[in-house]
């Protein structure tokens, strides 16, 4: 099921807390096996956001940047991985067929994938799109659901970010 754009969640966000505490919402209400593609410019806050939704599942220590890696795969209380992409690096999307990725989502709680187009056709369809956008005095968070499921969980999430301003 896709949404029309209007069906989108706008969020203001003037600062990295900002965007951290929208982060951890959404991560409180996830649902299992969950994909979020993060979309938006070099230095728009996709990692912010990352780091705080890894957080917020109960990760622990350092956060790396898996820039280089590609991917970083953080065990969950629960048993199940939160998974943490970056694509940015990747020259074409048959790279990620060295990732196994088949294998990761047979245990998966999240998986969190900045620059998501680079792996186009590779990577899990997501459940939500979040895309930040530079904004005059910070960022604009836009939130689209593309499968039922994500339309669910945007609708859970709606119900608690009263807290943050919308646009
Ligand atoms: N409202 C905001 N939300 C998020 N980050 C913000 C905001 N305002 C300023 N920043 C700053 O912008 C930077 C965002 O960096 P971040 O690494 O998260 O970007 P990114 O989208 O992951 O970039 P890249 O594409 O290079 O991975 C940080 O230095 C952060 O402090
Ligand atoms: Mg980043």
């Amino acid at each position: 099921m896709t949404n029309p754009d209007s069906d989108a969640i706008l969020l203001h966000s003037a600062t990295p807390e900002t965007t951290a505490a929208v982060a951890e919402r959404l991560a409180t209400c996830c649902p299992d096996a969950a994909v979020v593609y993060l979309e938006g410019d070099l230095g728009a806050g996709k990692s912010v956001f990352a780091r705080a939704f890894l957080k917020a599942l109960g990760v622990s220590g350092s956060i790396k940047s898996p820039t280089y890696t590609l991917i970083e795969t953080y065990p969950l209380q629960d048993g199940r991985d939160a998974v943490h992409m970056d694509l940015y690096r990747i020259a074409d999307p048959d790279e990620l067929d060295y990732l196994a990725l088949d294998a990761v989502l047979e245990h998966l709680r999240v998986m969190l994938v900045e620059w998501p187009q680079r792996g186009a056709g590779r990577l899990p369809a997501a459940d939500v799109i979040v895309a930040l956008v530079f904004d005059d005095d910070g960022r604009v968070l836009k939130m689209r659901a593309i499968t039922a499921r994500g339309d669910a969980w945007l609708r859970t999430f709606g119900q608690s970010h009263s807290a943050v301003a919308e646009v």
